[in-house]
C-alpha cells in the first residue's frame, strides 16, 4: 500500500527553529509520512508531547503503523477543523511550536489510485481526503467553462487557460472525463506545438491548479495561519514550508501584517503596538545538495515567526 515513501524537505532546518524546548507541545499539522514527526519526537524530552496531524486517511493508518510512542497523538484533521479536532483532546491546549509542510507527500503523487498524477493513468480524483469534498473528475465533467480557465490561470498561470477549457467543454460534451490520461492528452494535443520552450510536461501546471482548486489549499492554508495566531504560546513558533508562490506570498504577507503596527494607524500619536508575531526566519531555501538528493525540494521555501503576545 506505501510503495513511495517521502522525503521531508528542510527537515533539520525547520523543526529547529520550530522547537524551543524539548518539553514543550507541538504540532506537526502535515504529518505525511512522518519525516518531521520523527525528528520533533527525538528531541523531545520526557515532558514533552506532539500530536501530529493531516487530512489525508493513508497518512494517518502509515502513522499509526510506524510510531507507537507515548508522547505522540496522531489526529486526522484538515487545517479548518484543528480549532474543533484539537479542542476534543483538550480546550486548553495551546502550543510551543506549529509546523507545516504544504502540499502533497510523494505517496499521494506517486499511488496510481489516487489520481494525482498525468504520469499514471487512472481515475482522475486528486482529494487529499477521499472521504469528503468533490473529485476532479466530478469537477472537470461540471464546472461552468469560465471557471475552469478561471482556476487553471489562476492557480497554474497556464497561458493556454481558456484554449484548455473551451476544449475540455467541447470534449465532455461528447464523452465525461474519467482519467488522468484522458486529461493530460488532451492538454498535450492543445499545446504539443510549445512543448520544445517548456522543461516541464505540458500538463504539470494545469494539474497543479485543479489540485490546489480541489483542496481548497489556500484557504485552508489561511485557517492554519489563523490557527496558529490563536494557539501559540507567547514565545510559540510556527515554520511554514511552502511550494506555491501563492502558497508562499500568504505566509510571508501573513507574518509581515501580524508583526508590524497597521500602517494607516502607524503615524497617530500614543498608538499601542499591538503586532502579535514576530519574524524570526525571513525564507530559507533548500541547499544545491538538498535538492540533488531530492529534487521535489526545489521549490521550497521556509519562514517562521515567533508569537509575542
Ligand atoms: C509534503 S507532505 C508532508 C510530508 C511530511 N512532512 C513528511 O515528512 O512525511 C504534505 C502532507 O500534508 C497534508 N496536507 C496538505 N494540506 C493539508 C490540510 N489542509 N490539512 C491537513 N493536511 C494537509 C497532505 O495530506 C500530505 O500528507
Amino acid at each position: 500500500m506505501f510503495n513511495t515513501l517521502h522525503i521531508p524537505v528542510l527537515a533539520k532546518e525547520s523543526t529547529k527553529v520550530m522547537m524551543t524546548t524539548a518539553e514543550g507541545l507541538y504540532l506537526d499539522a502535515t504529518a505525511g509520512f512522518g519525516g518531521h514527526t520523527q525528528l520533533i519526537l527525538e528531541s523531545l524530552d520526557n515532558q514533552g508531547h506532539l500530536i501530529a496531524a493531516d487530512r489525508d486517511q493513508d497518512s494517518i493508518a502509515y502513522l499509526k503503523s510506524k510510531f507507537s510512542h507515548p508522547q505522540l497523538t496522531i489526529l486526522k484533521s484538515n487545517f479548518r477543523s484543528l480549532r474543533k479536532e484539537i479542542n476534543q483532546l483538550d480546550c486548553s491546549f495551546t502550543f510551543d511550536g506549529i509546523i507545516a509542510d504544504l502540499g502533497v507527500s510523494s505517496h499521494q503523487l506517486d499511488s496510481k489510485e489516487r489520481g494525482f498524477s498525468f504520469k499514471k493513468d487512472a481515475e482522475l480524483d486528486m482529494r487529499m481526503d477521499q472521504t469528503t469534498g468533490i473529485s476532479a473528475k466530478d469537477w472537470i465533467n461540471r464546472a461552468p467553462e469560465d471557471e475552469i480557465s478561471g482556476i487553471i490561470w489562476k492557480y497554474g498561470e497556464e497561458s493556454y487557460s481558456r484554449k484548455i477549457a473551451k476544449t475540455i467543454i467541447e470534449q465532455r460534451s461528447i464523452k465525461s472525463f474519467n482519467s488522468t490520461r484522458e486529461l493530460a492528452d488532451l492538454i498535450y494535443q492543445i499545446k504539443k506545438h510549445s512543448i520544445k520552450k517548456e522543461k516541464k510536461h505540458p500538463a504539470t501546471k494545469t494539474f497543479q491548479a485543479i489540485r490546489m482548486h480541489i483542496n481548497d489549499e489556500l484557504e485552508e492554508l489561511r485557517s492554519l495561519l489563523d490557527f496558529s495566531l490563536e494557539r501559540l504560546k507567547p514565545g510559540g513558533r510556527i515554520a511554514v514550508i511552502s511550494f506555491h508562490s501563492l502558497e508562499d506570498r500568504i505566509v510571508k504577507r501573513f507574518f509581515r501584517d501580524n508583526s508590524r503596527i497597521d500602517p494607516t494607524l502607524s503615524k497617530l500619536p500614543n498608538i499601542e503596538d499591538t503586532s502579535k508575531l514576530k519574524v524570526i526566519l525571513k525564507k530559507i531555501k533548500p541547499s544545491d545538495e538538498e535538492v540533488k538528493t531530492n529534487p521535489r525540494s526545489r521549490s521550497a521555501i521556509l519562514r517562521a515567526a515567533e508569537k509575542i503576545k
